[in-house]
């Protein structure tokens, strides 16, 4: 099968032209302006964007955590995923604590395999790091296409690991060719906070707010990029929030190389005062929680300046009735929030269309640099000979509102109700099929792959 989508205007981290793509079966076959190929199939893209197929690194799909599951399922997270422009997303195994990595990934692979829409991959993350675990570092790189893994400096007693852990496991992945990656928030300080407003009865959704400031995350920032120093271990920083962790980052990468610094696109464009909504704060009860204004900048700015690499969305979704399994403590508050349908069009909109990033950077944080960083670059994150023919046509004018009544996430509310965004995805290609099409997906359940990854380094 063959496709042929003509006069675009194709774009890619480093490169902007008006252009037709050639896909071949799932790849991209040819580029070139006026190419003098027929074609089984031929799509007009005159006026539109033609984007490579966006990359969420950060996301929970069916994910047991704090007494539940959150909501979206393989099927209609990646589902939803498509619809917002995503092809591929890279979701979390949680190793349970005293149980093996490979006991999780059996578990992970269960609910993924014969159920993803799109495509996915998977991060490890490592609960408990001791001689066992050590030894099935090198079997999940070499075998399973597994190269990162993510580490909780926070949740003490479920996920969170210490620092000896830390500097153990960072060793072996770095021996192995892997990366580590962090929730980097200082979690005894936080705990903490937590009991301290529990024991004064400050129960509602803003005191989890203020059981996570800011130095909460740029300590532990620090301590993170200065054991990956030392270990020499690649590394990469999720979901960071704020100036004061982007700082800590900047110091001690001053002395020690580099380490990846990811955002999610709320932190970007939503504030803390959602919190002083006693009945609706717990829809952004999330952890990092949302910042200040002066944080949106410090973000926006780390974007242009290279330091942050990655916008991805941390989608974690609970439907309203299991948020209010919080509603008498904050405590309680399943953490998390619905994001995946929305990082593309929403950072177009707020980034691109307002002046904040260009083009090229947009293509850059959304598709590129999660496909260098995580090793599926070039097959994924580019438009280019070879790979896979992953194509967003998106409608760079079109003017729409988000809400909860139009979304494809399986979650009961949206977190940007009724926002107004200029520019929309028309259509998705994931290898070479047209999968997204005038509002309707044309793919079925099972038709995303798990996508296997290359070892990493710190450079890109
Ligand atoms: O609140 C969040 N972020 N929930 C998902 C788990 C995590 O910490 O990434
Ligand atoms: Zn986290
Ligand atoms: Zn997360």
């Amino acid at each position: 099968m063959s496709l042929l989508v003509k006069n675009g205007r194709v774009v890619t981290a480093s490169h902007d032209h008006i252009a037709d793509v050639l896909v071949e079966d799932d790849k991209i076959h040819a580029i070139g302006t006026n190419l003098p190929f027929s074609a089984d199939q031929v799509i007009d893209a005159t006026g539109m964007l033609v984007l490579p197929g966006g990359i969420d690194p950060h996301v929970h799909l069916d994910m047991p955590f704090m007494g539940t599951f959150s909501s979206d399922s393989y099927e209609t997270g990646t589902r939803a995923a498509l619809f917002g422009g995503t092809t591929t997303v890279i979701d979390f195994i949680l190793q349970k604590q005293q149980h093996s990595l490979q006991e999780a990934l059996e578990e992970w692979q269960s609910r993924a395999r014969g159920n993803a829409v799109g495509d996915y991959s998977f991060h490890m993350a490592v609960t408990d790091f001791n001689e066992r675990t050590k030894a099935e570092i090198i079997n999940m790189v070499e075998q399973e296409g597994i190269t990162s893994f993510k580490t909780f400096m926070a949740y003490k007693g479920a996920l969170m690991i210490d620092d000896r852990q830390m500097v153990g496991l960072m060793n072996e992945v770095r021996e192995r060719g892997g990366m580590v990656t962090a929730h980097a928030t200082n979690g005894d300080v936080i705990d903490f906070l937590i009991a301290k407003h529990r024991a004064e009865g400050k129960l509602t959704p803003l005191y989890h707010y203020l059981s996570q400031p800011e130095i909460t995350e740029a300590e532990a920032s620090h301590r993170f990029v200065d054991m990956a120093g030392y270990t020499g271990c690649p590394a990469y920083i999720v979901h960071l929030t704020c100036e004061g962790a982007l700082n800590a980052v900047r110091d001690a990468d001053r002395r020690n190389g580099q380490v990846f610094v990811e955002t999610c696109v709320q932190y970007l464009l939503l504030d803390a005062s959602l919190y002083e909504d006693e009945l609706e704060g717990a829809k952004w009860v999330m952890s990092p929680p949302l910042r200040e204004k002066k944080d949106q900048q410090a973000l926006w700015a780390g974007i242009n300046q290279g330091l942050v690499k990655v916008v991805g969305t941390d989608h974690c979704p609970f439907m309203w009735e299991q948020k209010k399994m919080g509603e008498k403590d904050f405590s309680k508050i399943p953490n998390g929030h619905p994001g995946i349908e929305h990082r593309m069009e929403l950072l177009y909109s707020e980034g691109v269309h307002k002046g904040r990033i260009t083009l090229n950077k947009f293509v850059e944080v959304a598709c590129t640099n999660p496909a260098r960083i995580f090793g599926m670059f070039p097959r994924k994150g580019t438009i280019g000979i070879g790979s896979d023919a992953d194509l967003v046509i998106f409608d760079p004018t079109y003017k729409h509102r988000l809400s909860a009544s139009t979304h494809h996430m399986n979650v009961d509310y949206s977190a940007y109700e009724g926002w107004e965004v200029t520019g929309k995805v028309k259509t998705v290609i994931l290898r070479g099929q047209i999968a997204i099409d005038k509002d309707a997906c044309l793919v079925d359940k099972g038709y995303g792959q798990f996508i296997r990854r290359n070892k990493v380094s710190n450079k890109i």
